[in-house]
């Protein structure tokens, strides 16, 4: 199999791994750097599961191939939460009750922090828009869309 050495920042480290550049940077993730958190759905950039941020982007990680990672800063889920503790988004999350079976919540997590990341005061429509690619199939949304709201605020504060 065709390997190459991917170099890159993961959650602020520079990362080096040795591995096929064809194979997705989803698989990489969870397979080659034991990052489980960012979840594999439909594997074809439907449902949102899968979402990581790419200098600071939310992007489809199934769709991303390992060797166009390399030189650039990927985040995952992982990154956010400090000796055991959420983060203000992943708090407001639980808060609001935008969790149940929590397989969308990674992806989820992270296309809300692409949002604050550009726009730390978003409209519920710039919500729904943040998490249009996101799929849930519990929740509704109402939920998701005011823990992100909710999330916002505590910015603010
Ligand atoms: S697993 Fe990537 S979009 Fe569904
Ligand atoms: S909480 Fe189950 S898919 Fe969203």
């Amino acid at each position: 199999m065709n390997k190459e050495t991917i170099r890159f920042m993961l959650n602020g480290e520079q990362v080096e791994i040795y591995a096929n550049p064809a194979k997705s940077l989803l698989h990489l993730l969870r397979d080659d750097l034991g990052l489980t958190g960012t979840k594999e759905g439909c594997g074809q950039g439907e449902c949102g599961a899968c979402t990581v941020l790419l200098d600071d982007v939310a992007v489809n990680s199934c769709l991303v191939p390992a060797g166009k990672i390399s030189g650039h800063s990927v985040i995952t889920i992982e990154a956010l939460s400090k000796d055991g503790k959420p983060d203000f988004v992943q708090e407001a999350f639980v808060e609001k009750g935008a969790v149940q079976c929590g397989f969308c919540t990674p992806g989820m997590v992270m296309s809300a922090h692409a949002l604050l990341r550009q726009n730390t005061d978003p409209s519920p429509e710039e919500v729904k828009t943040a998490i249009s690619g996101n799929l849930c199939r519990c929740t509704g949304y109402k939920q998701i869309e005011e823990a992100i709201l909710s999330a916002a605020e505590k910015l603010k504060s």
